[in-house]
């Protein structure tokens, strides 16, 4: 019987209800139910009539060959798609409107159609004209990119089922795509559901590879298309702060590769540019002389990252104080905030705290612990750090700085940029090995590290000390190593 077929269907979340309700109950988002023809992708004439055809079973230990991958000629790509594009895989780049992801697609495909595969590009958003002139302002208009501005799923399948099978196909983008074979417009989550499975379809049976382009909503979801997630192979999500230059093209899940790679790149007026050294990125534009800045030695997948964390700390005017931070988790913060108090006696109630990770980068390890809770002490107390200092290490909630992964190669990189000491836990000293080139400031505890601040502080109070940027990294180590 096909007559209930329709139903209410949450266009955040994708779960489907038989009548109308102001919440949806699964994602707890409001008003986001609308009518939509439930059954998918599949009509009802096939579904009650199709006879099951056999199929051969295999077993795990046949001859697969491996993979062959390919190459979106930028290494940053590469490192976060783990190595390039597998035949046959969907992924999924998900960002912001503006926030590059045509640019970056349209360089991929220039470079990998130059070096001579046949490479697609579909665009849902924009003109043929948009997307030539995009390409003349990269200086890449004479890249052999086959361009197309379609959005039916079923004219594109049928148009690039003639010819030898492309490569990879870019769809720009999935939101924009339609079906005939369900019922609701275009941009609901049945249709993209449905777009999506037809062209992972197509994906599978050719071999070619598709890169479908997602918008994010404000919340940061990739947007209706939380359905389409878990039906592709990898999620890649493009980020930045709009009016920073540093864009992050980051694995949010991948069944060819790592999850935790990033990949880094500047917007210029020509395009997109790869980082290949993000630490001296990010520290380029370091304020040396201010109190409550400190540098984290941290890790991005395999690859280390120096990175400067600024902390502001003042006294409240506001009963509650705020606490704010920028690129950093708010419970971590919090975490180290009460660990402060509780164990070091740094009474920081009275005053209102702003964290921020320079450059636009979010950070993710527990390792920066050390290095917020040196720059919000050094802040309170205003006592500038030595600019030479890399910092990290995980606080327990007892106060004890506790090891984290990854020693030498943290120090490998502070070592490479110039950094002369590392201030990180009692119990990485061993792993760090006696050749790491930087003077090292073991810690066991963070009440230790407090100390050595305040001490500072002090100092610098009673001495009238000029500020440490005219140190000489000689003096550092005379006076504290
Ligand atoms: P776009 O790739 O269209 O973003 P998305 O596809 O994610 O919506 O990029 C749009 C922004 O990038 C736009 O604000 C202009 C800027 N831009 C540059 O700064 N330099 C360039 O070379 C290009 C092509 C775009
Ligand atoms: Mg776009």
């Amino acid at each position: 019987m096909a007559k209930n077929t329709l139903s209410f269907v949450c266009q955040n979340c994708g779960a489907a209800y038989n009548r109308w309700q102001g919440k949806c109950e699964s994602c707890g988002e409001w008003n986001t139910l609308a009518e939509e023809d439930a059954t998918g992708s599949i009509p009802v004439s096939i579904r009650s009539k199709r006879k099951g055809r056999t199929f051969a079973l295999e077993s795990l230990a046949g001859k697969t060959q491996d993979a062959p991958r390919l190459s979106s000629g930028m290494t940053e790509f590469d490192r976060v798609t783990g190595g390039g594009f597998v035949r046959g895989s969907v992924l999924l780049v998900g960002g912001d409107p503006g926030i590059g992801k045509s640019t970056l697609l349209t360089q991929a495909t220039s470079l990998m159609a130059r070096a001579g595969h046949r490479i697609v590009y579909i665009s849902g958003e924009e003109a043929i004209a948009q997307v030539r002139l995009r390409a003349e302002r990269l200086g890449l208009s004479d890249a052999p990119v086959q361009l197309a501005a379609e959005t039916s799923v079923e004219d594109i399948v049928s148009t690039l089922s003639e010819g030898a099978v492309p490569r990879l196909i870019v769809i720009d983008s999935i939101q924009t795509m339609w079906t005939d074979t369900v019922e609701s417009a275009p941009g609901t989550v049945t249709q993209v559901r449905a777009s999506a499975q037809a062209l992972i379809r197509f994906a599978k049976k050719t071999g070619a590879a598709i890169i479908l382009v997602g918008h994010v909503t404000k919340d940061g979801q990739i947007a209706g298309p939380r359905v389409v997630e878990h039906m592709v192979d990898a999620v890649l999500s493009f980020e930045g702060e709009g009016s920073q230059q540093f864009r992050i093209l980051r694995a949010v899940k991948n069944r060819f590769g790592p999850t935790d790679e990033i990949g880094v790149f500047e917007m210029t007026g020509l395009g997109l540019r790869e980082v290949t050294n993000p630490s001296e990125l990010f520290l380029s534009e370091r304020d040396l002389g201010t109190p409550g800045t400190a540098v984290f030695a941290g890790i991005e997948g395999t690859r280390p990252l120096l990175v400067e964390l600024q902390a502001l700390v003042a006294p409240t005017s506001l009963g509650t104080p705020r606490r704010a931070v920028v690129g950093w988790d708010p419970s971590r913060l919090s975490m180290v905030l009460a660990v402060l108090e509780a164990h070091c006696g740094v009474k920081l109630s009275g005053h209102d705290v702003y964290l921020n990770v320079a450059g636009g980068l979010r950070i993710h390890e527990p390792a920066a612990d050390l290095a917020a809770a040196a720059a919000l002490v050094s802040s309170l107390v205003n006592a500038q750090l030595p600019t030479d200092a890399v910092y990290f290490g995980e606080i327990s909630l007892s106060g004890v700085v506790r090891p984290v992964a990854q020693t030498p190669a943290r120090l490998k990189e502070a070592a490479k940029l110039g950094f002369q000491r590392a201030v990180l836990p009692e119990s990485a000293r061993g792993e760090a090995g006696g050749d790491a080139g930087l003077t090292l400031n073991a810690i066991n505890s963070l009440t230790t590290l407090v100390a050595e601040i305040a001490a500072r502080g002090s100092r610098r109070g009673e001495s009238n000390a000029p500020a440490e940027k005219n140190a000489t990294p000689a003096r550092f180590r005379r006076g504290e190593g």
